[in-house]
């Protein structure tokens, strides 16, 4: 008995040994975490003071670029902000700069104009070659941010609406010669809050954060009709340490798509995005609740997903992908998920298509491994799992863990080129992911047995240990 005791204590002492320390435990309280001394502004400025008129008629375009223009000699005194009163604020295109606060308040509507030469014409993303749904350049977002280090837009749950009906429009109906504008693009900044503000409407993806670092979203809320085209809630593109918690989102395309680039620009920009930790969402779209991909050619790595609701969905979480991306996605791991009314709860798909032209390489095959779902449950499931790899290029590493779906379909999961481990997976998943992940496989899912030792410390470390050695 007594040795048998011993014997336990060491492979514990082992098992932290080759832990480490919690790793997400430690992210998920430095970069969802702002810096509140950079939000004392010490100099203020209201939009009126630079003759903006709030009647929802008068475009202010000008008062706002004047307004910021003035408050960049304030940029290396501690920075400023921008205050915008209730009223309803016609604008066309501008730009951001550091150290600044764009402040709505309570009652507060920056509309965007529509009239499309408000949004200039800008250069393509060097990641995408082009636009993403026309050749050559594109139309620059409404609230637009390059270079910047320490912005924040934020306020008392003012209002940024894109007016984007007649975008949507003209986009079905092949009117329009560049690609549609984002409702707010940060782009190559750091330091970047977006926290306490609704946004409607966009034109295209709502908040499109690409080559950032350090970003929050926090406590937003993002609606678009469910039938919008395109109008994704938040797009983490090329960017790393970000952080989405305590959002509402309800759009016509992906609540939350992680990207990193496409096909051959893609992979010579070689930019990923990587540690995105996503908390406490509540979304319903009729796309996908969390997306990766398409566009993933840079490499996505180390999500972190977990108390996340969707309802009245197509599709729950989603990987999409396609030979001629390249790229990579590792390291995602997806907890505490519940779903209602959603077609299908989890989908991978190998072959999506769309390339940007001609010259992609057929032969660059993502790599997709390590991903790890736990804790999921879902009631009115048409599909539990629709999970399609790559001939010759098979997803690996799929761990399911501890999901309860209660599905309509008499085939509820359907695979091919997927390679994983399941446990606790009702209805009973597919043969290729069939194979238990306790005791042999809990090395190869991601996460899972740091989870357990964060959640079960103690004794039920113990009795586990105890469980994986009989
Ligand atoms: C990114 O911004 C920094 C300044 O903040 C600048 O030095 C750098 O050249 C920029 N890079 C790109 C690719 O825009
Ligand atoms: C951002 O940095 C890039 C690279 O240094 C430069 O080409 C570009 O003009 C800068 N843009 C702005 C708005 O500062
Ligand atoms: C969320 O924002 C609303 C106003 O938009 C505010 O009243 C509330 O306190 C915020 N909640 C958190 C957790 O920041
Ligand atoms: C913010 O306002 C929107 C409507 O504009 C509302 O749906 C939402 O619940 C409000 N959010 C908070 C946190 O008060
Ligand atoms: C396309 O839609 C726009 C916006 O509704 C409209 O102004 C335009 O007349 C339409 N054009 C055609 C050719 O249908
Ligand atoms: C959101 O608003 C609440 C209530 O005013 C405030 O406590 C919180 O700091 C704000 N959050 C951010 C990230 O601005
Ligand atoms: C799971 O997420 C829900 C919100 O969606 C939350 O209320 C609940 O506390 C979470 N459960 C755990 C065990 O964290
Ligand atoms: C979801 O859809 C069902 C069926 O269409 C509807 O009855 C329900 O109100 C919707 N739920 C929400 C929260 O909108
Ligand atoms: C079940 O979900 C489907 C959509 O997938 C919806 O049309 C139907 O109304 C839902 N049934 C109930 C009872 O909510
Ligand atoms: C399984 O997940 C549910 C939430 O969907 C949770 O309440 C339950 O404790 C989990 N069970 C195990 C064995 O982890
Ligand atoms: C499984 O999915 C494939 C597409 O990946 C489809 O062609 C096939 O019909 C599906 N099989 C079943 C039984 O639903």
């Amino acid at each position: 008995m007594s040795e048998t005791r011993s014997v336990l204590l060491v492979d514990v002492l082992v098992l932290l040994a080759l832990l480490g320390p919690t790793q997400w435990g430690a992210m998920g309280s430095s970069h969802c975490k702002r810096h509140n001394d950079e939000m004392i502004r010490p100099h203020s400025v209201t939009i009126t003071e630079f003759g903006a008129v709030g009647d929802g008629v008068t475009l202010n375009t000008k008062a706002f670029q004047n307004a910021i223009f003035y408050l960049n000699s304030f940029a290396d005194k501690g920075g400023a902000k921008l205050f915008v009163p209730a009223g309803r604020w016609l604008t066309g295109s501008f730009d951001l700069i550091s150290h600044l606060t764009l402040w709505l308040d309570k009652g507060a509507v920056i509309l965007g104009s529509t009239n499309t030469e408000d949004w200039p014409i800008v250069d393509p993303l060097p990641s995408y070659g082009r636009g993403r749904e026309l050749p050559g350049r594109r139309h620059r977002s409404l609230i637009f941010g390059r270079n910047l280090t320490d912005v924040v837009i934020t306020g008392e749950n003012g209002t940024i609406d894109g007016q984007g009906s007649m975008w949507w429009e003209r986009f079905r109906n092949k009117t329009l010669d560049y690609t549609r504008p984002h409702l707010v693009e940060l782009m190559n900044s750091t330091g970047v809050v977006i926290s306490n503000l609704t946004f409607l409407n966009s034109p295209f993806w709502t908040i499109h954060p690409i080559y950032c670092s350090h970003v929050i979203v926090q406590n937003v809320t993002i609606r678009a009709p469910l039938d919008s085209p395109n109008t994704d809630g938040i797009d983490p593109d090329s960017s790393d340490d970000v952080c989405i918690e305590d959002c509402y989102i309800s759009t016509g395309d992906d609540v939350i798509a992680i990207k990193s680039g496409w096909d051959e620009y893609g992979i010579s920009y070689g930019r990923p995005s990587k540690n995105i930790i996503i908390r406490r969402l509540i979304g319903e779209t009729h796309s996908s609740g969390i997306a990766i991909g398409s566009e993933m050619s840079g490499g996505v790595s180390d999500v972190h997903a977990e108390d996340i609701v969707f309802f009245n969905s197509t599709t729950g979480i989603r990987i999409k992908t396609s030979p001629g991306r390249g790229g990579y996605v590792r390291n995602i791991f997806i907890s505490n998920v519940s779903l209602a009314n959603v077609k299908v709860a989890i989908r991978f798909t190998g072959r999506y298509g769309e390339h940007p032209d001609e010259s992609y390489d057929p032969k660059a095959m993502p790599k997709i491994e390590r991903i790890t779902f736990k804790d999921i449950h879902g009631e009115n499931i048409t599909v539990a799992g629709l999970m399609e790899g790559i001939e010759g290029d098979n997803f690996i590493n799929i761990c399911l863990y501890n999901i309860t779906l209660s599905v309509n379909s008499i085939s509820p999961w359907n695979c091919s080129n997927v390679q994983g481990f399941s446990s606790l997976v009702f209805p009973q998943t597919c043969e290729l992911l069939e194979e238990s992940i306790f005791p042999d496989h809990c090395t190869e899912c991601y996460h899972l047995l740091q989870e357990h030792r964060i959640r079960n410390k103690g004794a039920r470390l113990l009795s586990w240990w105890t469980y994986l050695g009989t």
